[in-house]
């Protein structure tokens, strides 16, 4: 049986691909298992500095969690699922490296809240985006009604969560759930182009702006401002900020050196 999900390294950067493209890339527990596995390893590793997540095949980011595993489950093992899910974004959240999210269609579900839990998301032309889970009698579980308002605003992510409606792609840059539309076949080069952009500055720089990206979420503004004051005396302490400075007065590119 084919691995359900596939990582793939070039450079710096690391490849993960959701692959069931027969099941739309539907998550199911083995898949969250291997995902989180694998961004606790990749948050690690120090010969990587960027991920960029996808879908396999030509139709499906990921069409949300795996309906007919949920079938035959009760509310307790519903739970657990959504737990699952919830761990495997937490990893991610606190992932060092930046995560991309290359959206190379339906992204609904568990699959567009996978997307959410990325720091950035571009969208192929043929992407769709939604949260459908009413219209099987459910609500979002992998953190769709808590992220989704934060980054499209109440009113969007009520439409959304209330109609089960997908969103083409224009409509999902428009109101900021994608930050930018791509045509299909140019998917991921613009994204392996944004993460080398990525790549280029200072490796220690990027992990503590990730870590103050993720307090802005989650702490009120005056613990988010001294959460960020903190960080810039640590980047102080660093050599990437020593070579930095030092690179730029010199008027040369930086040799970074990851710490
Ligand atoms: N779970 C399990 N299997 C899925 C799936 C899912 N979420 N989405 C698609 N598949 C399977 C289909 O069952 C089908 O398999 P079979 O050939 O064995 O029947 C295969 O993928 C291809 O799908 P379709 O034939 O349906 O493809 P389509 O092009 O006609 O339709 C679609 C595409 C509109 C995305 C449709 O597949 C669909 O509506 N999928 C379900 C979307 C959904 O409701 N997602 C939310 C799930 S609940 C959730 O995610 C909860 C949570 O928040 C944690």
């Amino acid at each position: 049986m084919a691995d359900v999900i596939k990582v793939e390294m070039s450079e710096r950067l690391a490849t993960i691909t959701l692959n069931r493209p027969e099941a739309l890339n539907a998550l199911n527990a083995k898949m969250l298992s291997e995902l989180t596995m694998a961004f606790e390893h990749l948050s690690m590793a120090a010969d990587v500095g960027a991920i960029i997540l996808t879908g396999a095949g030509d139709k499906a980011f990921a069409a949300g969690a795996d309906i007919k595993d949920m079938a035959g489950l009760n509310g307790m093992e519903m739970q657990r699922f959504s737990e699952k899910g919830r761990r495997l974004e937490d990893v991610m959240a606190a992932c060092s490296k930046p995560i991309l999210a290359a959206i190379n269609g339906y992204a609904l579900g568990g699959g567009c809240e996978l997307a959410l839990a990325c720091d950035i998301r571009i969208a192929s032309d043929r992407a769709k985006l939604g949260q459908p889970e009413v219209n099987i009698g459910i609500i979002p579980g992998f953190g769709g009604s808590q992220r989704l308002p934060r980054l499209v605003g109440a009113g969007w992510a009520a439409e959304l969560v209330f109609t089960g409606d997908s969103i083409d792609a224009a409509t999902a840059e428009r109101i900021g759930l994608v930050n930018r539309v791509v045509p299909h076949d140019r998917l991921m080069h613009e994204a392996r182009a944004l993460a080398s952009k990525i790549l280029a500055k200072g490796p220690a720089a990027i992990a503590l702006a990730k870590a103050c990206l993720r307090a802005a979420q989650e702490m009120p503004l005056a613990a988010g401002l001294a959460f960020e004051t903190s960080a810039f005396g640590l980047v102080g302490t660093t050599q990437d900020k020593e070579e930095g400075i030092r690179a730029f007065l010199e008027k040369r590119a930086p040799a970074w050196k990851g710490a």
